[in-house]
């Protein structure tokens, strides 16, 4: 059996991914146990921060690498896939910050917003892909439901601030 992986996490390929008009949703929603801890953004020397990666099935059928660190006590995460033209925002090295604190990306200098993902600057013009996620401290587990597809925050109804 095939299986969406990387070298810690293996989510199993009966995932389906269906469009509801905003957001992406998995079916069912991905429940991840997390071995170590996820890291804290702080303003602090952030640029060195290396976030927690995971490979997750995307909306092309593929496993694409998706970031997450906790940031005002909440679990963010993004796809690793810039808006300007679809490659890594990293070096390879799991490092997304610069030293304003704000999502970067290596290829062009884009940056973005590290709580919502929306552009700060160009050259990329859409926001990164914003995963809906949950973290369960109890039994240190993340829950993911979906993604936001990246027109949702141009669209009327994207209100990103309460995101
Ligand atoms: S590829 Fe990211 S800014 Fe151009």
């Amino acid at each position: 059996m095939n299986v969406f992986q990387n070298s810690d996490y293996r989510i199993k390929d009966n995932v389906k991914i269906h469009f509801d008009g905003n957001i992406w949703k998995y079916e069912p929603e991905l429940t991840i146990k997390i071995k170590e801890d996820i890291p804290v953004y702080t303003k602090e020397n952030v640029h060195l921060l290396k976030a927690l990666t995971i490979y997750l099935p995307f909306w092309d059928g593929e496993q694409k690498i998706a970031f997450f660190y906790k940031y005002d006590n909440q679990v963010i995460g993004f796809f690793n896939i810039c808006s300007h033209i679809k490659v890594p925002l990293d070096l390879d090295d799991n490092r997304f910050f610069n030293v304003l604190g704000n999502i970067v990306c290596k290829v062009h200098g884009a940056q973005f917003c590290p709580k919502t993902g929306m552009v700060l600057s160009g050259p990329a013009r859409s926001p990164l892909y914003k995963l809906i996620v949950q973290f369960n401290n109890s039994n240190h587990t993340l829950v993911i439901k979906g993604f936001y597809h990246e027109s949702f925050f141009n669209s009327s109804s994207g209100d990103n601030t309460s995101l």
